[in-house]
């Protein structure tokens, strides 16, 4: 009976939907955040996601309480923790090939990192694998499977990931957004997940663009209250240019991180990869609507719209105070190592066979050698790392096509850029773009094997990925 409830009561504290208001639930959240595992199954479902068709062989991920959900509820359920409290979850893959998980930006030990032969043994169908760790960092965060990664993120299995701390603000309403594209045809079905000719180049786009899994997605907010919004880009390639458009709001963190000092957000540039935490303060006319709009490439488009509710809260932006600073390392830049890591494309060759798919092709290289594959037997690491040293990443990107580079375990502190002056960011991703050189500085605190690639996950797959090793 207690197990029973405890599951229960789970369902609405670990995992909740994206659209909940859910600010208000922190305490009862963190009072409940026990270690028993979240039960997650890696599935294949339906649901309509152009508006029109129900499209099939989505994947996606549910929990026990709805193991084949439809609709925008097939959507990988937001999974919430707590910093420095143990969370557990049980991955059970209901897929027909194997999988993995990995908690992007999530600093985990490396045997919960969940690459492939790196780190792990793939989950086979049928399979279970019980990830466990406790979060060291507050903020937003997501997930998604490292094997097959192409077709089982372009499928749906991107699900957004959030730590929350006691120290967190509470605000009057909180919107969870994942944004992504699909590849589907005119009936609503998948096709082709890219073109060798755009793996080559920028990556290749959905057709259906999407916020939570909808074409429009409408969620109500309180009039005049302050909202935050918490932006996962989680599209295989997909780069966005965001804009408020009908409200002010402060950005409050990027990359899971807290900026030091709230700023007015202006245009916020969101790569695969990247999330975006921003406070906005709803218009205090009832029936106002607030757009997130993207003006990447040029037409501005709307992502996903905010309606004001109820009498007017009367909040002010000036009362946002900054997030509390997560417990990165300081870089010990006197003491530095310099790693060259130059961003090439390569001579175009067939690439070999792997389980966790390959897309035929080697396109991109990190230092000249594009990633083989995953395989029993990698390459040699980029470098190798004594723990507890700080290194620079000099990184160079001689293509003209901007790379998105995540670094798994650790973050990394932004400390210049070619193209002019950068702020002091901490992050796991940062979007290089065409011939920018940057100086990335990474405290080699997390003992294992640490893959680096590039987030376009066409070139992630056609060479653009390396390792590092920390001992
Ligand atoms: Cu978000 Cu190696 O990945
Ligand atoms: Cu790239």
């Amino acid at each position: 009976m207690i197990s029973m409830s405890r599951r229960t009561l789970l369902k609405g504290s670990a995992i909740a939907g994206a659209f909940g208001l859910g600010a208000g639930l922190g305490p009862l959240r963190r009072a409940l955040a026990a270690p028993d595992p979240v039960m997650l199954d890696a599935l294949i479902t339906e649901a309509s996601l152009d508006g029109r068709s129900v499209t099939r062989k989505i994947m996606s991920y549910a929990g026990p309480d709805a193991p084949q959900p439809s609709g925008p509820g097939a959507m990988p359920p937001t999974i919430r923790m707590v910093r420095d409290k143990p969370f557990a979850a049980r991955l059970t893959n209901k897929l027909d090939e194997p999988t993995t998980m990995h908690w992007h930006g999530v600093r985990v030990p490396n045997n919960m990192d969940g690459v492939p032969f790196l780190t792990q043994p793939y989950i086979y169908p049928g399979d279970s694998f019980d990830y466990a760790f406790t979060p060291p960092d507050a903020g937003t965060f997501w997930y998604h499977p490292h094997c097959n990664t192409l077709t089982q993120m372009g499928r749906g299995m991107t699900g957004m990931l959030i730590v929350e701390s006691p120290d967190d603000p509470v605000f009057d309403a909180e919107v969870v957004l994942n944004l992504r594209d699909f590849r589907l045809g005119g009936d609503g079905q998948f096709i082709e997940q890219f073109k060798a000719r755009d793996a080559a180049k920028t990556g290749t786009f959905g057709t259906v663009r999407t916020a939570n899994w909808q074409t429009e997605t409408v969620q109500d907010a309180p009039s005049g209250g302050l909202v935050r919004i918490r932006l996962a880009a989680t599209d295989v390639t997909r780069i966005y240019n965001l804009k408020l458009d009908g409200a002010e709001g402060l950005v409050v963190a990027l990359d899971g991180q807290p900026v030091p000092e709230p700023y007015a957000l202006d245009v916020v540039v969101l790569s695969p990869g990247q999330r975006l935490d921003v406070v906005v303060r709803m218009p205090d006319r009832e029936g106002a609507v607030v757009r997130i709009m993207d003006y990447r490439p040029s037409t501005p488009k709307s992502v996903a719209s905010l309606r004001a509710v109820g009498t007017s809260l009367r909040r002010s932006l000036g009362d946002v105070p900054a997030l509390a600073p997560n417990p990165n390392a300081e870089p010990d830049l006197s003491a530095a190592t310099d790693i060259p890591l130059v961003l090439s494309a390569t001579a175009e060759e067939a690439a070999r066979d792997s389980i966790c798919g390959t897309l035929g092709y080697s396109f991109w290289a990190i230092n000249k050698v594009p990633w083989p594959g995953d395989s029993a037997d990698p390459m040699a690491p980029l470098a190798e790392m004594k723990l507890g040293r700080t290194y620079v990443l000099n990184l160079e990107n001689v293509t003209p096509h901007a790379h998105p580079i995540h670094l798994h375990g650790m973050n990394f502190h932004v400390l210049s850029s070619s193209k002019g002056p950068v702020a002091p960011l901490v992050s796991d991703t940062y979007l290089m773009l065409p011939d920018e050189k940057v100086r990335l500085a990474v405290v080699a605190d997390n003992p294992g094997d640490w893959v680096f690639h590039c987030h376009i996950i066409e070139h992630q797959k056609t060479g653009m990925t390396g390792y590092f090793r920390v001992a």
